[in-house]
């Protein structure tokens, strides 16, 4: 009997992971529409974008799939919401997720309780980390005008703000109070002005991190409600237990007990493209999708020749005007919402340079869900394609090419114990359509020529800090550049594609670019093995620790 509840408390202790922005930062995002993903079954069946209906995707299919996520490199993975949806609608099935018709209880399509938690045990095992997509904006409805009382677990048209369409998208009331939606399908817009509708909202997101142990949120429509409900909705899913037990059992280490009653992280959709509108949002959210620098980054590198310069401008915004700095934001190129980059041009070299960005500046990145694979569906639905249709091979050219940037990133991190996530990027030299980027130890050479062109960059030790005569690799090419005898970089790429070099010393251990795994003298992975099994260990005693003093 104390044996078997020792083991339950072992189980949660070390699964009790809810996380924060400090831990967070360091990651990068792997967005999945878990409907188009994989089938747990293994089936691979067709899949009509247009028809808008359940495709088969579930929670399985991704714990079944986890090495070709990981594979390139990333070590977080977001989710579509997890509640019951309404039945069908005038615009097709809820695959998606947004259309709540009861919020307590889980999507069936997707999976039942054992699956989640499987889910999130199998990427905890990989020391990766689970965002769940949360919708408290707005219910579904499968009628017009909308049926609240269907809907769980408000029923009453009190839960509900008066109907109205935003017209005017400048009027905060507007955004805040009216329903999202059209003729097709209405959304009901929660009165989280309510109180009683506020405990109950709460109440949801604390049962939920906590029964299926979420790493961290991520903020569906978060500029429709208002912003002072935030703090409290994020914070009653903290990171209070783990952080509050290891400070009282002093087992823990120090960075741990550092969490106690921290919120667990959250990252908000606010789809504006004014960086003082978003801004505002990070007193309230610990970060926000990057929408100002998406909308840039397609100006800049969806033609040829585009304009570089506005998202150079909107990247020294963020970092001036946001509470964590561009830290606090999550880079993208397209999403659910918007139209896959491969709709907006055929050049593969453009496509690398916005990637290369994403990767290369302080926020963090996230890729959507068969970037890696080309897909090129341009609106919604047409960019929400069946992943396993693609047969899912763990190569090709953007599979790859994700990978090396996921991998530099690391190693750049490594190299200077973490320094690179906490050094602000600057872009150091920029003429007519190039840019220089610099987050020791690593520098971007970004250029939008497109593939016929070949950019030139020289950039000055004085911004870089590297040495004279020093050996960098381009972690995209393999090739070597060598730094002059006063330290500069003048290199030139072909093609029009992008470099991303690191020192060859920040190479050592790793397999990139062929470079054997004995060359290192430093004894950092064995050293961060040891680490691993020392909180295994540390872990399990306190687990027994909690036991013992719960049982006396
Ligand atoms: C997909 O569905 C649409 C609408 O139902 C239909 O017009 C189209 O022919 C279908 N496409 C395929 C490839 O079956
Ligand atoms: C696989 O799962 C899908 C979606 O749940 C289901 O429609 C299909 O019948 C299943 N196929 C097999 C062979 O189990
Ligand atoms: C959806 O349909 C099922 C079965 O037809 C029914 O039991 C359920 O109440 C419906 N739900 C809603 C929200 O309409
Ligand atoms: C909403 O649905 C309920 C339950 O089926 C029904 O009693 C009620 O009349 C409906 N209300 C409207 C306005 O259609
Ligand atoms: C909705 O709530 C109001 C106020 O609490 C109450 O008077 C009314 O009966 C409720 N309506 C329904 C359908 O439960
Ligand atoms: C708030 O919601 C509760 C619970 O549904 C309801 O009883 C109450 O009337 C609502 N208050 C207002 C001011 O609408
Ligand atoms: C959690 O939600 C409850 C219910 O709304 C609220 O009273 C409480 O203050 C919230 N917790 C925190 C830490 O904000
Ligand atoms: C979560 O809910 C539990 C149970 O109601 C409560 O004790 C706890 O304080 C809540 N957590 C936060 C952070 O409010
Ligand atoms: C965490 O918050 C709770 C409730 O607000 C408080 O009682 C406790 O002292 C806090 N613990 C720490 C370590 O700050
Ligand atoms: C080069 O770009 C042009 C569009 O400018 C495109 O048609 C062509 O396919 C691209 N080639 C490669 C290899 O990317
Ligand atoms: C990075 O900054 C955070 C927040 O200021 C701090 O807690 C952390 O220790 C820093 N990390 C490094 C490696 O300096
Ligand atoms: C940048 O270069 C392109 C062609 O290479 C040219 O059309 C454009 O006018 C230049 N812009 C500036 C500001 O020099």
């Amino acid at each position: 009997m104390r044996i078997a509840s020792a083991f339950a408390l072992s189980a949660f202790a070390l699964s009790a992971f809810a996380a924060t922005a400090e831990q967070w930062k360091s990651r990068s995002i792997y967005q999945i529409v878990t409907d188009r993903f994989a089938l747990g079954n293994g089936t691979y069946p067709p899949c009509n974008t247009t028809d808008r209906k359940y495709c088969g995707g579930d929670w399985r299919g991704i714990i079944n799939n986890l090495d070709y996520i990981q594979g390139m490199g990333f070590d977080a993975v977001w989710i579509s919401p997890l509640s019951t949806q309404v039945n069908e609608t005038g615009e097709g099935e809820p695959y998606h997720g947004y259309w709540t018709g009861d919020l307590f209880s889980l999507n069936k399509h997707f999976g039942d309780e054992s699956d989640l938690k499987g889910l999130v045990s199998a990427l905890h095992a990989r020391e990766m980390y689970l965002m769940l997509d949360v919708n408290v904006n707005h219910m579904g409805s499968n009628s017009t005008p909308a049926n609240v009382s269907w809907l769980l677990p408000f029923m009453n048209e009190t839960n509900y703000h008066y109907q109205c369409s935003i017209d005017d998208w400048t009027d905060q009331w507007e955004v805040e109070n009216c329903w999202l939606g059209d003729d097709n399908i209405q959304l009901p817009d929660i009165n989280t002005e309510n109180q009683t509708v506020v405990d109950m909202l709460n109440t949801w997101i604390n049962q939920t991190v906590d029964t299926f142990n979420m790493d961290g949120l991520r903020i569906h429509a978060a500029r429709h409600v208002r912003k002072d409900f935030w703090p409290a909705f994020t914070a009653n899913a903290s990171v209070f237990s783990l952080g509050e037990s290891s400070r009282l059992s002093g087992l823990l280490p120090p960075s741990a007990a550092f969490t106690a009653n921290a919120s667990v992280f959250s990252l908000g959709e606010v789809n504006s493209n004014d960086i003082d509108y978003t801004a505002d949002y990070t007193s309230v959210l610990d970060s926000l999708l990057d929408y100002p620098g998406y909308y840039r980054l397609q100006q800049a590198f969806s033609n040829a020749n585009g304009d570089l310069q506005s998202l150079i401008t909107s990247l020294r915004d963020t970092q001036r005007s946001y509470k964590m700095g561009a830290f606090a934001s999550g880079a993208f190129m397209e999403n659910h919402d918007q139209p896959r980059f491969q709709s907006l041009t055929k050049d593969q070299s453009l496509i690398k340079n916005a990637m290369a960005w994403i990767f290369a500046t302080d926020a963090m990145p996230i890729v959507y869900y068969g970037q890696e694979q080309g897909f090129s569906g341009a609106q919604d639905p047409d960019n929400r394609e069946a992943l396993w249709l693609s047969g899912m091979k763990n190569a090709g050219l953007m599979y790859e090419h994700i990978a090396a940037l996921n991998a530099a990133r690391k190693l750049a991190a490594r190299a200077s114990d973490d320094e690179f996530h906490n050094t602000s990027v600057k872009v150091v030299s920029s003429s007519n359509g190039t840019a220089a980027l610099v987050k020791p130890p690593m520098l971007a050479l970004i250029s939008n020529g497109g593939n016929t062109s070949a950019p030139e960059w020289s950039v000055l030790a004085s911004d870089t800090g590297y040495e004279p005569d020093m050996t960098l690799v381009d972690v995209l090419s393999c090739e070597v550049v060598v730094t002059g005898d006063d330290g500069t970089v003048s290199t030139r790429s072909k093609d029009g594609l992008p470099l991303v070099l690191l020192p060859q010393t920040a190479l050592a251990k790793s397999t990139l670019c062929g470079q054997p795994q004995s060359l290192s003298s430093t004894t950092n992975g064995v050293s961060e093995r040891t680490a691993k099994v020392s909180w295994t260990l540390v872990a399990s005693a306190l687990a027994i620790v909690a036991f013992l003093s719960s049982s006396l």
